[in-house]
């Protein structure tokens, strides 16, 4: 599984989207860790690499809605939420199963694609917004 950010993507900011390019690579980098089968200790730095990222990227994305103005700024934060739990999850269960798993393969196809629709869809539309405010000015 080959997890690759398209121009279809684009949501129109550039700092929101280079990191989202960023977001897929290293997302790429660690299920490409799991798939070939590294050992537990290398997954796991792919892992804290990803999570971190992550964090980091909602922050700014939701800074940014924050400071624009954005309404929709409470749905991402929930739908933010549920996603780092999920997360959460799998870092934990990698910690205690380790990476020879086949949920694991399931897990990563759940959150890649959560991540997909919700650039698609959600981040999509702050950057509609984004747009129309700015063209008001
Ligand atoms: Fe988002």
């Amino acid at each position: 599984m080959e997890i690759k950010w398209t121009p279809a993507l684009k949501i129109g900011h550039d700092v929101i989207d280079s990191q989202h390019i960023e977001l897929f690579s290293l997302f790429d980098e660690f299920v490409d860790g799991c798939a070939k089968g590294r050992g537990k200790a290398s997954v796991l730095e792919l892992y804290q690499s990803l999570k971190e990222y992550i964090e980091k990227h909602f922050r700014d994305e939701e800074a940014l809605m924050a400071s624009s103005g954005y309404p929709g700024l409470e749905k991402q934060k929930r739908e933010h939420k549920n996603f780092q739990r999920q997360v959460s999850e799998l870092g934990n269960t990698i910690s205690s199963q380790g990476v020879a798993l086949i949920e694991l393969v399931q897990m990563n196809k759940l959150l890649v694609n959560w991540l997909v629709n919700h650039v698609q869809d959600v981040d999509q539309k702050f950057g509609e917004y984004l747009r129309e405010t700015a063209s008001g000015e």
